[in-house]
């Protein structure tokens, strides 16, 4: 059944989907890859489809795959596609391009994070609409962390109590990540960066295991366990 957006909803999701999965080894691009007979993105955009704020969902889709994700996605929710770029800042910055006059907090969310539950959109969207420009959410560090050089030796241990695993969606005011995106000089993997970069405060919220980066064949086999038990 197609997800109806809320036309009174104040949020628009980013999601940037146009990378090829490298790391997940030969094949489709990632986002169109399956997962429990579904491409990745198919699970996504419902999570986030699910989230009652949401106003708009923007996709960045590979270049060469924009109307097929069109025809996948049109009977999961209306969104709009456009053409990723060859970074993921690029692509964030086409489906920002494309956000309709209306939603004032615009969220950032991979889709490879194909799990996260529409709860962590909401929670996210709910701390921008309470005031802070910036929000990202982020689970403590569980692995102790070294720091080494070159040659693998170690130069010391990092405090892991003050140490944060950063997910998606982050969320940011809309004129926040326009100015943020106007200024970006390097590309960055995270938007929260560019945002940093600008001397804004970033504010943190509880993440959610369900919003795991599936980067490699393991991460996709831990997603198929978790659906299969009910995720
Ligand atoms: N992404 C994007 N455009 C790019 C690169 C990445 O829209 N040019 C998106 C991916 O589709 C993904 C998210 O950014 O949803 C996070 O990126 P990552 O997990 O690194 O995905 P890929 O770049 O596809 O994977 P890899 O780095 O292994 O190739
Ligand atoms: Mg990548």
């Amino acid at each position: 059944m197609t997800a109806q957006l809320n036309p009174r909803g104040d949020v628009a999701v980013l999601v940037p989907a146009a990378g090829a999965g490298e790391r997940l080894g030969p094949g489709a691009p990632k986002a169109l890859r399956p997962l429990a007979g579904e491409p990745l993105l198919v699970h996504a955009v419902r999570r986030v489809a699910a989230a009652p704020s949401v106003h708009t969902i923007v996709v960045a889709a590979p270049a060469t795959e924009v109307e097929a994700v069109r025809a996948m996605l049109a009977p999961v929710a209306p969104v709009t596609v456009v053409p990723g770029g060859a970074e993921r800042q690029a692509s964030v910055a086409a489906a920002l391009a494309a956000v309709p006059a209306g939603p004032e907090i615009v969220l950032v969310h991979d889709a490879a994070r194909a799990l996260t539950p529409p709860g962590l959109v909401e929670s996210v969207a709910a701390a921008v609409r309470d005031g802070h420009d910036a929000v990202i959410p982020v689970l403590p560090v569980v692995d102790t962390v070294k720091e080494v050089d070159a040659a693998e030796r170690v130069l010391g241990t990092v405090d892991r109590s003050a140490l944060r695993a950063v997910q998606t969606p982050q969320g940011f005011r809309r004129s926040v990540l326009l100015a943020a995106h106007r200024s970006a000089g390097d590309a960055l993997t995270d938007d929260a960066g560019l945002v940093e970069k600008q001397g804004i405060a970033v504010t943190c919220v509880p993440g959610s295991e369900l919003a795991l980066k599936i980067t490699r064949p393991f991460d996709l086999s831990l997603a198929e366990h978790l659906l299969s038990t009910g995720a």
